[in-house]
C-alpha cells in the first residue's frame, strides 16, 4: 500500500544523526514531492524536554541554503513528543499523537515508519515499546516498518542476540537494517554495470583480474566521537558493513532476478565463500593524537586504520585478493573500488614498463568511473603513456542532482523495497568473517601501528598491497575533470 496517511517517527530526534542526516533527507524528499502535506506527518521523539518549535529550530539549522518557503512548510509537518526509551508512558503519548493524526486524516489508512536514530543498546526496549503501543492498527490499511542503524552488535554473538530480540518483535519484512553505502549512486550502479554490459562479463574473474581494492579514506579523525569510536574501531565502523556491502556487489554471482531476495541470496553466498582472514594479511593502524581525546583510554589499541585481505574460495575468484582498506585522519577523503587487471602476456612494448589496466569506480567525492589504459603518446614518437576512458558524472550528467543515500533509502522503506537493506542472514555471515579477527584485536594479540595524521596511513599497508599483487602505476594520476 503506497498511499494514505503516513507517519514518520524519528526516535533520537535531538541526536546528531537525526539532525545531520535523517531530517535533511526527509526535507529533500518533501521538496521533491515524495512527502505531501496532508498525507505525511513527522514526529520527533527523544528524552530531551523540547517544544515543537524547539525541535524545528534545531532542524532548520541543518537546512541552510534551502528555500525558506519550503523549509517553513516542511517544518510545519513536524511535531515533538518527549519520553524515555523504556517506559510505556512516552510511547502511549506517541501513539496518541499518531492516532489523532490518522483519525483527522480520514483516509482509513495507517502507514507507520519508525526510524531508530539511536544507539543499539536501546533497540530492544524501544522495539518492544513500539510493538506494544504503537503498531499500525489492523482496523486500518497499512503497515509498520522499523529502520535500524548500525552497529548491529559488536561481534557474531552479540549481533545474533540482537537479531533474535528484534526477530521476536518484528517480521523480517518489517525490519530495515540500513547501511547508507547501499544508497550511494555508484554503489547502486554496480549491478547494472556488471550485469548489463557484455564488455565486463568475460573479464570479471580470476583469469583477468589480478586484485581488487575497496578503499575508504577520510581526511579527518574521530572529531569528538572518540568515546563512541573507541568501543568499535574502524573495522566495525566501516569495513564490516560499508566496505563489505560494496565487496558483495563486486564479487557476487549474477542474481536470478532483480527481486530483493534474489540479490540478497547471492550476497549471502559470496560472504559464505570468504576464507578465514590470515593475521599476516592484516595491517592495523592508529593515528598519532587519537588518544589525546579525553574520552579515549590512554592504552587504547583501537584501530583507526585497517587493511585486510579477503580471499574468496570459489570458481570465479580463487587466488584474487580483495584488499579492504579504511582509515581516518589520512591525506585525502575518498571512497573507491579499484579493479586491477593482469599484465598483458607477451608484451611487445617492453622497453618501458607498462601500467596495468585498472577500472576504477569512484564512489565519492566526484563520482566517476574510469578505465586506465595504455595509449600511444600523441605526437611523432612511437611512445606509450597511461591515459583513461573517463565517465565523470559531474561532466556527463550536468543537470542531474545525485540524491543523498539516506533520501533514497527512506523512500525505499516507504515503498517497501528491501533490496538495499541488510538481511539477517547477511549480517550474520558478515560478522562471521570478522569476529575472530576482532576478538584477537580486543585481546591485544594484534597491535595497531601508529601513523601520522594527514599521511597515507602505515607504510606496512602499502607493503601488504604490493605483497599480494597490487602494482602502483608511478607517474600517473587521474584528476577529476571540472567544468570550465
Ligand atoms: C559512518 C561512520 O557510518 O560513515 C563514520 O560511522 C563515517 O565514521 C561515515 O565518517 C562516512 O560516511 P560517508 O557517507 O561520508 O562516506
Amino acid at each position: 500500500l503506497e498511499q494514505g496517511c503516513l507517519t514518520i517517527v524519528v526516535l533520537g530526534a535531538s541526536g546528531d544523526l537525526a539532525k545531520k542526516k535523517t531530517f535533511p533527507a526527509l526535507y529533500h524528499l518533501f521538496e521533491q514531492g515524495f512527502l505531501q502535506s496532508g498525507e505525511v506527518h513527522i514526529v520527533g521523539y527523544a528524552r530531551t524536554n523540547l517544544s515543537d518549535d524547539g525541535l524545528r529550530g534545531r532542524i532548520r539549522a541543518y537546512l541552510k541554503g534551502a528555500s525558506e518557503e519550503h523549509v517553513s512548510e516542511f517544518l510545519q509537518l513536524i511535531k515533538y513528543v518527549s519520553g524515555s526509551y523504556d517506559s510505556g508512558e512516552g510511547f502511549e503519548k506517541l501513539n496518541k499523537e499518531i492516532s489523532d493524526y490518522e483519525m483527522s486524516n480520514n483516509s482509513g489508512s495507517s502507514r507507520r515508519l519508525f526510524y531508530l536514530a539511536l544507539p543499539p543498546s536501546v533497540y530492544p526496549s524501544v522495539c518492544k515499546m513500539i510493538r506494544t503501543y504503537c503498531m499500525s492498527p489492523t482496523s486500518r490499511f497499512g503497515w509498520t516498518r522499523v529502520i535500524v542503524e548500525k552497529p548491529f552488535g559488536r561481534d557474531l554473538d552479540s549481533a545474533e542476540e540482537l537479531s533474535s530480540q528484534l526477530g521476536e518483535l518484528f517480521e523480517e519484512d518489517q525490519l530495515y537494517r540500513i547501511d547508507h553505502y547501499l544508497g550511494k549512486e555508484l554503489v547502486q550502479n554496480l549491478l547494472v554495470l556488471r550485469f548489463a554490459n557484455r564488455l565486463f562479463l568475460p573479464l570479471w574473474n580470476r583469469d583477468n583480474v589480478d586484485n581488487i581494492q575497496i578503499v575508504f579514506r577520510e581526511d579527518f579523525g574521530t572529531d569528538g566521537r572518540g568515546g563512541y569510536f573507541d568501543q568499535y574501531g574502524i573495522i566495525r565502523d566501516i569495513i564490516q558493513n560499508h566496505l563489505l556491502q560494496v565487496f558483495c556487489l563486486v564479487a557476487m554471482e549474477k542474481p536470478v532476478s532483480l527481486k530483493p531476495e534474489h540479490i540478497r541470496d547471492e550476497k549471502v553466498k559470496v560472504l559464505q565463500s570468504v576464507n578465514p582472514i590470515k593475521d599476516e594479511e592484516v595491517v592495523l593502524g592508529q593515528y598519532q593524537g587519537y588518544k589525546d581525546d579525553p574520552t579515549v583510554p590512554d592504552d587504547s589499541n583501537t584501530p583507526t586504520f585497517a587493511s585486510i585481505v579477503l580471499r574468496v574460495h570459489n570458481e570465479r575468484w580463487e587466488g584474487v585478493p580483495f584488499i579492504l582498506k579504511a582509515g581516518k585522519a589520512l591525506n585525502s577523503r575518498k571512497a573507491e573500488i579499484r579493479v586491477q587487471f593482469k599484465d598483458v602476456p607477451g608484451d611487445i612494448f617492453k622497453c618501458k614498463k607498462q601500467g596495468r589496466n585498472e577500472f576504477v569506480i569512484r564512489l565519492q567525492p566526484s563520482e566517476a568511473m574510469y578505465m586506465k589504459l595504455t595509449v600511444k603518446k600523441p605526437g611523432l614518437e612511437m611512445a606509450t603513456e597511461q591515459s583513461e576512458l573517463d565517465l565523470s558524472y559531474g561532466m556527463r550528467y550536468q543537470d542531474v542532482k545525485i540524491p543523498e543515500a539516506y533520501e533514497r533509502l527512506i523512500l525505499d522503506t516507504i515503498r517497501g523495497d528491501q533490496q538495499h537493506f541488510v538481511r539477517r542472514d547477511e549480517l550474520k555471515a558478515a560478522w562471521q568473517i570478522f569476529t575472530p579477527l576482532l576478538h584477537d584485536i580486543d585481546a591485544g594479540k594484534l597491535k595497531a601501528v601508529s601513523y601520522k595524521p594527514g599521511s597515507r596511513g602505515p607504510k606496512e599497508a602499502d607493503e601488504l598491497s604490493e605483497k599480494v599483487g597490487y602494482m602502483q602505476t608511478h607517474g600517473y594520476i587521474w584528476i577529476p575533470p571540472t567544468l570550465a
